[in-house]
């Protein structure tokens, strides 16, 4: 255990609504540059979007028009990816939305789907999980009708707070320590420090009885199994599209990379606590195995996330309500098609562009989809517009591979032919799969048409993204 911290005031990333212009709300994002203190005397070089490191909070409405410019002001290519978001392929920021240096990039779209909480983050080919751990991320809140109709904490900053959960790896001199071994690719980026919005040894202090969370799990590779040290409850309001149907009240709950949720969580005055993020449960489905766990042993570490120190008094919070959300479900009956697709990985040395240390290579790497590796002039697969299809991914690799689809949300019909636990029959965008597991979902791809721009989907730990577990789909 390490030594008491001195804590550090949570930092609350800017919520930033946009401006009207012509019946469009704008936001003016700045990819850039910056020198960020996280530990006191010690200047780490980063990436941020509007300040040193991370970016502003987005917040977005359903039925708005938006237009969101992306200026590039690095030094180096980047693109803003919006996770989660319905959008056109054109304006998903994918590694064809390229944004040269001094470039601009300027996506418009319509926002029509359920209120939740999304984030944006670089998705260049090869490069994400490097520009990603330097700080090219940030928060979306989507909200809609509903979410001045029901009782759930909403002022931002107060008792509706965005948590953005990293790890990191610090050399001496405080700059970030990425990629430095072969198994850092193999299993991905695994830190020792834990930065929440970019806080180190973070402490908030709750004013009112009950504070909603917005849990983001924005680590590269780690997993998160999010608790409180004193065994206190919670509810889980929301999965990673949007609110659920009912809360569901858990003691603590497994977020993979990109994996988010809301909670909502009772306070007392003065009884401090602490968010913790637990090992991984004893013999769980999402552990790593064999050569790989010698490797690595993967998520077995306990570490403080947040410490979290209620005031002397506390407002009162309304209780939260017991109906939130009605999710349409889809029927499998209507699917006009089940794509089967395998995760792999190759265990050897030097076989990939990482293997190599990180020189540019053709694109392939240690880490396949159906045994192929991204290619960007390959489309995998050619979706009809306002189709369903069930997607079947299996994972043939002895480590969990979060995997993520772009375009929509899906639901999850069944783990290993039995039907998903309370925690994932909400919308999802990205979903664990452990050794060894198949898990199939099924996705309505609507609204937009481009037969010439893909959409992606890959396995969001980055270190296995940027080497070849990805593929592209169109909706045409
Ligand atoms: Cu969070 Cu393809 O991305
Ligand atoms: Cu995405
Ligand atoms: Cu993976």
């Amino acid at each position: 255990m390490r030594a008491a911290q001195a804590r550090n005031a949570l930092q609350i990333p800017d919520r930033y609504d946009g401006t009207m212009v012509d019946s469009r709300v704008t936001y003016s994002l700045r990819a850039q540059e910056g020198l960020t203190e996280f530990i006191p005397g010690l200047k780490t070089p980063t990436l941020g979007i509007n300040r040193s490191y991370l970016g502003p909070t987005l917040v977005l409405k359903r039925g708005n028009d938006v237009e969101l410019t992306v200026q590039n002001a690095l030094p180096e290519k980047t693109t803003l990816h919006w996770h989660g978001l319905h959008v056109p392929a054109k304006a998903d920021g994918g590694p064809a939305q390229i944004i040269e240096p001094g470039g601009t990039w300027s996506p418009r779209f319509r926002i029509d789907q359920a209120a939740g909480t999304f984030w944006y983050h670089s998705h260049l080919l090869h490069k994400t999980g490097e520009q990603v751990y330097r700080g090219l991320a940030g928060m979306i809140i989507l909200e809609d009708e509903s979410t001045d109709r029901h009782s759930l904490p909403r002022d931002y900053g107060v008792d509706d707070i965005p948590l953005i959960v990293q790890d990191r790896r610090f050399n001496s001199d405080g700059s970030f320590d990425y990629i430095r071994s072969h198994r850092d690719v193999m299993t991905g980026l695994f830190g020792d420090r834990i930065l929440v919005n970019g806080t180190l040894d973070a402490v908030f202090r709750p004013k009112t009885t009950r504070v909603r969370f917005r849990l983001l799990n924005a680590a590269n590779a780690r997993t998160f199994t999010f608790a409180f040290d004193d065994g206190r409850s919670f509810s889980q309001v929301a999965t990673d599209g949007g609110l659920m149907e009912k809360p569901i009240a858990c003691k603590s709950l497994i977020l993979a990379p990109s994996e988010r949720a809301e909670i909502v969580v009772e306070f007392n005055a003065k009884e401090p606590c602490t968010l913790i993020s637990l090992p991984l449960p004893a013999g769980s489905q999402f552990a790593t195995r064999g050569m790989m766990a010698r490797m690595h042993s993967g998520n077995d570490e306990r570490f403080d996330l947040l410490r979290i120190e209620p005031a002397a008094t506390l407002k009162d919070s309304p209780e939260i309500p017991t109906v939130l959300a009605k999710i349409p479900r889809l029927n499998p009956s209507d699917a006009v098609t089940t794509r089967k697709l395998t995760l792999s990985m190759a265990m050897g040395m030097g076989m990939g562009r990482m293997g190599r240390m990180g020189r540019a290579g053709s694109g392939g790497g240690n880490f396949f989809i159906n045994g192929q590796a991204m290619d960007m002039e390959v489309v995998n697969y050619r979706v009809k517009k306002d189709t369903v299809e069930i997607w079947e991914i299996t994972n043939d690799s002895m480590m969990m591979h979060p995997f993520h689809i772009h375009h929509s949300q899906f639901q999850i019909l069944d783990r290993n032919g039995k039907p998903p636990k309370a925690d994932e029959k909400g919308l999802k965008d990205t979903v664990k799969i452990g050794p060894g597991e198949t898990v199939r979902f099924i996705m309505r791809f609507e609204t937009y048409a481009d037969p010439n721009t893909a959409y992606m989907y890959h396995c969001h730990i980055l270190e296995h993204e940027d080497n070849g577990m990805m593929g592209q789909f169109t909706v045409e």
